[in-house]
């Protein structure tokens, strides 16, 4: 039976799921490909199956959600977040503690554990003044496979791309190709799946209440608004008195997140739960203030009780936590250089500082992807090229990489469905476009190509690039 898009938005709003324009069809195949296999006669009980709160319909809404977003992280992914941590946030709970000596962290969608364990870290970092406490770190995620691998507590090298050599050595020890974490840090450490949209909390019977700091960075970007509001209203409700909640960079601008207070640090927004009267400043004067380098410090933040304005926002987003903004260029040129110099740890290097500044630029994550396919690392390149999409879903040269791997492993669907994205996409552009970062190649040639390859039997491209040459912006 044929799937309407109508259909394929139900769907992805039972989930909580964001699809925007160009995954709608992805998702519209998707859907029509589970009724085959459930052998389900229409679209109303797939509609019900999906809303059931059954371990069937969680089940399937695991398997979308898997399908349609990443699991892409990594330690102390977000290094001036993890600073705010460190020197501000943590300290400040564990002062506010100090009568109970307990401390509940929660990493809300942990996916392999990563953020979790990096958590671990920076609470063993502040040990000596929690010897007796009792520290519970938790680390969900609707992903079952991952919460798998999480508990395993076994990385490969990708996962440690901005994670200092010194805590590497002191938290983890080798076990033959990949690293193992520390029984310190896993003692402190648990897993288990939660489905941020459908389960309830705060629920003290389940333990998912009370909690002194939520994380949940990198999660929102696949949902809906209207997921997303109704998550961070569970969360603020599942917060202790004076606790914190930390999203990604803007996830939650433009949210409602009362009655949370905001409170805007030179890294990062974060979301206060208190009853405390706010120390009041008027946000002029503050923003002004924060701004001043000698206080950019990540110990001095404004603190706001409504929805920050757009100015407030962007004043604050993506903070310069390391280096200023504009660096990103300039490092991502420098990075495409030493890539097509064969420098690839320098490539990838420099890739990671473009992250730890702005971690929702999506250009870094394609030169990665490009540098994994150059390693024969096709699932890496994969969730790399998803994570771009995901970030600017008009990136053209992402869909174009992923049908070439998809064509490459044999996944002739996808790949035909990736080149039938793109074709779309570039027949709206005039043909003379110069489409990014292919620098020499223009939106007809593109076309020309894609159109000879959708006309094979199998859409595989020549095994080396040759047609569209990889391109350096600015080289
Ligand atoms: C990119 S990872 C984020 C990992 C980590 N927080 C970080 O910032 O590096 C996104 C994770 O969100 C999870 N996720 C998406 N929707 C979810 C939901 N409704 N409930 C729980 N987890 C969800 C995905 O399974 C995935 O593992």
């Amino acid at each position: 039976m044929r799937i309407a898009i109508e259909d394929a938005e139900h769907v992805a709003r039972i989930a909580g799921l964001r699809v925007g324009e160009l995954h709608i069809d992805g998702l519209v195949r998707w859907t029509q490909e589970r009724l085959q296999q459930l052998r389900l006669p229409g679209m109303e009980p797939y509609i019900e199956l999906l809303g059931q709160n059954t371990p069937f319909g969680r089940q399937e809404r695991e398997r979308l959600l898997v399908q349609f977003t990443t699991g892409e992280t990594y330690f102390f992914r977000d290094l001036g977040q993890i600073d705010l941590l460190s020197s501000t946030i943590l300290p400040e709970l564990i002062a506010r503690r100090a009568e109970a000596r307990t401390l509940r962290l929660w990493s809300a969608g942990c996916a392999a554990g990563e953020e979790a364990y990096s958590l671990a870290m920076l609470v063993d970092e502040l040990a000596p003044s929690l010897t007796g406490w009792n520290v519970q770190i938790l680390g969900t995620d609707i992903n079952t496979q991952a919460l798998e691998r999480a508990r395993r507590g076994e990385y490969r090298d990708w996962s440690f791309r901005t994670l200092d050599d010194a805590r590497k050595q002191r938290y983890f020890r080798r076990h033959g190709d990949h690293w193992l974490v520390d029984q310190r840090l896993r003692d402190r450490v648990t897993f288990r799946s939660v489905d941020l949209v459908r389960d309830p909390f705060p629920d003290a019977a389940t333990d998912l209440a009370e909690f002194d700091l939520i994380l949940c960075r990198n999660v929102f970007i696949y949902l809906d608004s209207d997921a997303t509001d109704r998550i961070t209203s569970k969360f603020a409700r599942a917060l202790a008195d004076g606790g914190h909640l930390m999203a990604g960079h803007n996830e939650l601008f433009g949210h409602d997140t009362t009655p949370l207070r905001v409170r805007l640090y030179p890294q990062s927004a974060v979301y206060q739960r208190t009853t405390q009267p706010p120390v009041e400043v008027s946000p002029g004067a503050a923003l002004a203030q924060v701004q001043a380098p000698t206080i950019a410090t990540g110990r001095h933040a404004i603190s706001i009780d409504r929805k920050p304005t757009l100015n407030e926002a962007r004043a604050f987003s993506p903070p310069p936590p390391l280096k200023p903004r504009q660096d990103c260029a300039a490092l991502m040129k420098q990075a495409w250089r030493h890539a097509d110099g064969g420098m690839r740890e320098a490539a990838e290097h420099d890739c990671h500082q473009v992250i730890a500044i702005a971690d929702l630029d999506h250009h870094p994550y394609f030169l990665l992807a490009q540098l994994a396919q150059e390693r024969g690392d096709v699932a890496q390149a994969k969730a790399l090229l998803s994570k771009v999409l995901y970030l600017d879903p008009s990136f053209i040269a992402a869909y174009l990489e992923l049908g070439g791997l998809h064509a490459q492993t044999g996944d002739d669907d996808r790949a035909r469905r990736m080149y039938e994205t793109v074709r779309s996409a570039l027949a709206k552009l005039p043909p003379q476009t110069v489409i990014a970062p292919y620098d020499k190649s223009t939106a007809g040639e593109i076309l020309g190509y894609i159109e000879r390859l959708l006309a094979e039997p199998r859409p595989v491209p020549p095994p080396v690039a040759t047609a569209i040459s990889r391109a350096q912006p600015g080289a």
